[in-house]
């Protein structure tokens, strides 16, 4: 084990934020995290695990440790008739698990293809897209708690998983670290193509009867249309989660702004998509400094190169304020912002 000081966390940021962290640990066994959670005292240590890097915005030095999760491995674990249960270690890059699921023919995250990040960050905060969120295929999470020292198995139930939520965010936040994630995938696809985006580029190719493969490079393409690649611009994804808020408020929103767009979620509730709100405030396209809001998607801010977490913060804090004026609505964040 090897521990760095002083190192600079920009390659390990999808945002591309230049910080240092104080001390800088890769861990790349169950073994090694073990020894890690025995030497060092990480409950009363400032201490910030990270996986891909692609949910974070940093915004100061890291005085603390950071633990880069490296864990890597897949396997199948056990299978029944319907079903084959695929372990992944949590360092496993997300896209790279998903290709390796669609190729199998393991149905269940093909449309989640292409997410950024590790799937160990994946239960976090429920990463979902295009229909598709992982609580509908996440069979249990194994985690350690950093106090005891012992392993911790969390069931999908135990998981509390919600839009962009779960307990990881919450009561088990900082006690936590994730090693793998069980997927209870299908053998015999159920392609999930509700979303309209996926059906315009299936049509255009005239596939009729998708494949999980023919869904997997439908998302593929929609999002290299829309997103941009960290790898190139420098992003994280949705900055700020979509609102949800009473039907009752949105109709009489729908009455000023008839274009305005929502889906409904419950009985009660319905979801404003937060990139439509911040294009009509005049945010999409917008280049302020070294960040902006993306051309092609309202949501996701961007580093144009040298933009300091601060920077983009502010930013952040500037377009939540023009929506809640024009809208009376507070978008939140979903990006940690550390
Ligand atoms: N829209 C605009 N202007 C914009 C962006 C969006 O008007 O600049 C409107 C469009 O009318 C569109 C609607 O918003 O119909 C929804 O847009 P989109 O399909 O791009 O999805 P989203 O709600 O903006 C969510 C997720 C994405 C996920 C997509 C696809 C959140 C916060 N974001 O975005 O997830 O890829 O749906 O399912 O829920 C992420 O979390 O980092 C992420 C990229």
């Amino acid at each position: 084990m090897i521990v760095k000081t002083k190192i600079s966390l920009k390659p390990y940021n999808t945002f591309g934020i230049d910080v240092n962290a104080a001390d800088f640990i890769e861990i790349n066994s169950i073994e090694g995290l073990k020894f890690i959670i025995e030497t060092f005292d990480l409950v009363n240590r400032h201490t910030l695990v990270i996986g891909g890097g692609s949910n974070i915005l940093l915004t100061k030095n890291y005085d603390g440790l950071v633990l880069k999760m490296a864990i890597l491995g897949i396997e199948k674990v056990s299978e029944d008739a319907e079903h084959v249960y695929i372990k992944a270690m949590a360092g496993e890059a997300w896209h790279q698990f998903v290709l390796y699921c669609v190729n199998n023919n393991y149905a269940g995250i093909e449309n989640l293809s292409l997410i950024p990040g590790c799937v160990g960050a994946a239960p976090m905060q429920n990463i979902g897209a295009y229909g598709v969120e992982i609580k509908d295929t996440c069979f249990e999470v194994e985690a350690y708690n950093v106090e005891t020292n012992e392993q911790k198995i969390f069931s999908n139930a135990e998981c509390k998983f919600g839009y962009r939520e779960s307990i990881f965010k919450h009561e088990a936040k900082g006690k936590y670290i994730i090693t793998s994630v069980t997927f209870k995938l299908l053998k015999q696809a159920k392609v999930n193509v509700s979303y309209g985006a996926i059906q315009d580029v299936l049509r255009s190719k005239n596939i009729e009867n998708p494949t999980i493969k023919n869904v997997s490079d439908a998302v593929i393409s929609i999002r290299e249309s829309k997103l941009p690649n960290p790898k190139v611009l420098g992003n994280a994804g949705s900055f700020f989660k979509n609102p949800e808020i009473p039907t009752e408020e949105y109709l009489s929103l729908k009455e000023k702004f008839p274009a305005i767009v929502g889906y409904k979620t419950s009985e009660t509730n319905t979801k404003l998509a937060a990139g439509w709100l911040i294009e009509q405030c005049g945010w999409k396209g917008k280049v302020v400094g070294n960040t902006g809001s993306h051309k092609d998607q309202a949501l996701v801010l961007v580093n144009y190169g040298n933009a300091t977490g601060n920077e983009i913060w502010k930013l952040a804090m500037q377009i939540q304020e023009s929506v809640f004026e024009k809208f009376g609505v507070t978008i939140i964040p979903e990006v940690n912002v550390i």
